[in-house]
C-alpha cells in the first residue's frame, strides 16, 4: 500500500504494556502535520501501564485489553483483532508489548505490524538486553525496528541505531542511552513504513531509497 504525502495519513494503533515513552515519542511525531501517519488508538493489555492515562490526556483513543481476563492467548487476540478493526489500524506499533503473538495473529499483520527492542538484533534478545550486552562486553549497543514475526525479537529490520557503551556504564545507564536514540529511531522507522517505503524481499526489508552516508561509528573513537 504505497503511500505519499499527499495521500490521507496511515492510521496507526500503538500496543503498550507499561511506561509508553516510545509511544509518547509516536504520538509527539506524529503531530507534524507532515508526517504520514496518525496514532488513532493506545492499546494496553495492563490495566495499570502508565502510559494510558497519558494518551487519554492528549485525546487519543485508549483501550485496555486484559490479557488475564481471557482463557487463551487466542481470545486475547481475537478480543486485540475487532478493537484494531474498529479502529481502522493499518499499522499496529508495539511499544514495550510484553505478550508474544500466535503464528495466526502474527501472519494476518504480516506486514503491518511493527516492534521496537533495545539491542542491535540479532544481538541480545528478550529481557534483559543492556545486562546481556555488558556481559558480552560489546562497545556499540544500540535499537532495532523490526517486523513482527511469531519468534521474540525477530523479524525483518527496518532500521537501527547505535550508541556507544562507556567503561563505567550499568544496565540502567546503558539503558537511558539506548532508549534516548529509541526515541529518535522509531518515529522515524515508522515513517518509512507510513510511506511505504518498506518491502520485504526474503524476510529482509529493502528500501525504496537508502539515506546513509558513510560515517562509521567507532567506539572508542578514533
Ligand atoms: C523499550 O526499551 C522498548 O524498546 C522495549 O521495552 C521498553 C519499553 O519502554 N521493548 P517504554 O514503555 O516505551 O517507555
Amino acid at each position: 500500500m504505497p503511500k505519499h504525502m499527499a495521500d490521507k495519513k496511515a492510521k496507526v494503533v500503538v500496543l503498550i504494556s507499561g511506561r509508553g515513552s516510545n509511544m509518547m515519542s509516536l504520538v509527539e511525531a506524529a503531530r507534524a502535520r507532515d508526517y504520514p501517519a496518525e496514532i488513532v488508538s493506545v492499546i494496553s493489555n495492563r490495566p495499570d501501564a502508565a502510559g494510558v492515562p497519558w494518551a487519554a490526556a492528549q485525546s487519543i483513543a485508549t483501550e485496555v485489553i486484559d490479557h488475564k481476563a481471557f482463557k487463551s492467548r487466542e481470545a486475547f487476540e481475537a478480543e486485540l483483532e475487532t478493537a484494531l478493526v474498529a479502529s481502522g489500524a493499518e499499522i499496529v506499533a508495539l511499544a514495550g508489548f510484553m505478550r508474544l503473538m500466535t503464528p495466526g495473529f502474527v501472519a494476518r499483520w504480516q506486514t503491518r505490524m511493527i516492534n521496537i527492542h533495545p539491542s542491535l538484533l540479532p544481538n541480545f534478545k528478550g529481557l534483559h538486553t543492556h545486562e546481556q550486552a555488558l556481559a558480552a562486553g560489546v562497545k556499540i549497543a544500540g535499537c532495532t525496528v523490526h517486523y513482527v514475526r511469531a519468534e521474540m525479537d525477530a523479524g525483518p529490520i527496518i532500521a537501527q541505531a547505535a550508541v556507544p557503551v562507556l567503561s563505567g556504564d550499568t544496565a540502567a545507564t546503558l539503558a537511558a542511552r539506548v532508549l534516548a536514540a529509541e526515541h529518535r529511531l522509531y518515529p522515524s522507522a515508522l515513517r518509512l513504513v507510513a510511506l511505504g517505503r518498506t518491502r520485504i524481499v526474503d524476510e529482509k526489508v529493502i528500501l525504496s531509497e537508502d539515506v546513509n552516508d558513510s560515517l562509521p561509528l567507532f567506539s572508542p573513537r578514533v
